[in-house]
């Protein structure tokens, strides 16, 4: 196995995780034989150092991520690592050596290419593995708190699968802002929800879920809903009518619907959609603000060294087994060079 980071060419062979149809991550195999792909314009190449594991990830083995990959596709679209190489038209590019932290396509691999715009440094002093979330899980936990949620002092949050990657990423940022909140995870993981916290930790399946959060709350102000068809009825029942907002960004429990209906005679809630590429590219000056927000929060100590459970790229399929079926806390990572 190459471990001399130098001694990269293009179209060279390295490990990867190649999904190979839409039958979800039984799918998913290690290769040896990826070739080494070429920056394009725009796009540095990146040695990868540890790739993050998303519940995209998840949705993606099953083909079922809006504008995702077809099988069959390298796995995998975050990670940090050190820019081995630069493509064409990059501004200002940053110096080869440089570790970042970013998304691209085919991150479960050593190496891969990511866009320059998108990029950033990975902060001084952390490690690579230390630096996932920061453009994903943070990044869309502060959206939904802060530019679509608008969080004030006092508010009440809920906070669903608390526990997960951007679930403790939005308990700690909801603290924060001096938000009460409201969490939601499977009970084995309630001390790690409670230990970033949070004032309530709540089973989401526990069938009294909305009656319990009015009692507590008498309504709240703002939910990050991320679980979908199993919660979404609780939280626009327990959300404050016209003044409350719903912030939708996953559906890990599979689609809830509404209709305008609904809307009009029944919850009248704010509700807004998020997806933290689309944002990126649609409202770039509002993405930015986003990033520099989490860099004063690093700054402030706000936001510390991520502690990702780092498994070896052969793990990869059994980890995403484990985070489809919520068996999983706070963010897992896969280390191709392992
Ligand atoms: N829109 C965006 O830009 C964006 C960006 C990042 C993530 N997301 C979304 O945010 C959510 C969290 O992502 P993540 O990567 O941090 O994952 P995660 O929260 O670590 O994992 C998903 C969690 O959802 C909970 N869950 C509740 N019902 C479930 C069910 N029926 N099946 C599976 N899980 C269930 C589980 O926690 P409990 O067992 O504790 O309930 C599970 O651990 C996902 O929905 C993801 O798609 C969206």
């Amino acid at each position: 196995m190459e471990t001399n980071k130098q001694q990269h060419t293009a179209g060279q062979r390295v490990r990867a995780l190649v999904q190979r149809s839409h039958r979800g991550p039984r799918d998913l195999t290690l290769t040896s034989d990826h070739r080494t792909p070429t920056p394009g314009p725009g796009e540095y190449l990146v040695r990868v150092g540890a790739a993050g594991v998303n519940f995209a990830d998840v949705m993606q083995t099953h083909g079922a991520y809006g504008g995702g990959p077809q099988a069959p596709y390298v796995a995998g679209f975050e990670a940090a690592g050190e820019i081995v190489g630069v493509g064409k038209e990059v501004e200002h590019p940053l110096p080869v050596g440089t570790h970042v932290v970013g998304t691209g396509p085919g991150a479960f691999a050593q190496y891969m290419t990511m866009s320059a715009a998108a990029v950033l440094p990975v902060p001084s002093g952390w490690s690579d593995a230390q630096a996932l979330g920061l453009v994903l899980n943070w990044a869309t936990a502060l959206a939904a708190l802060k530019q679509l949620g608008e969080v004030k002092t006092g508010d009440a949050v809920l906070i669903h699968a608390a526990a997960g990657g951007v679930g403790q990423a939005a308990v700690r940022l909801a603290r924060h802002y001096g938000a009460r909140v409201i969490a939601t995870a499977s009970p084995d993981k309630h001390d790690t929800v409670k230990a970033l916290g949070a004032d309530e930790v709540l089973d989401s399946r526990r069938p009294d879920l909305a009656a319990e959060i009015t009692r507590l709350t008498g309504g709240v102000d703002l939910v990050l809903e991320s679980v979908g068809q199993a919660t979404f009825e609780a939280s626009l029942a327990v959300t404050k009518p016209f003044t409350g907002r719903i912030v939708v960004f996953g559906a890990a429990s599979g689609d809830a619907t509404l209709s305008t209906h609904d809307l009009v005679f029944t919850h009248q809630v704010q509700l807004k959609g998020l997806h933290i590429g689309a944002l990126a590219a649609a409202a770039p000056s509002l993405y930015r603000s986003l990033l520099v927000e989490i860099e004063e929060l690093i700054a402030q100590g706000v936001y510390l060294p991520g502690t990702p459970e780092v498994h070896p790229l052969a793990e990869g399929p059994t980890v995403l087994r484990e985070l489809e079926a919520g068996r999983t806390r706070g963010k897992h990572a896969l280390d191709p060079w392992r």
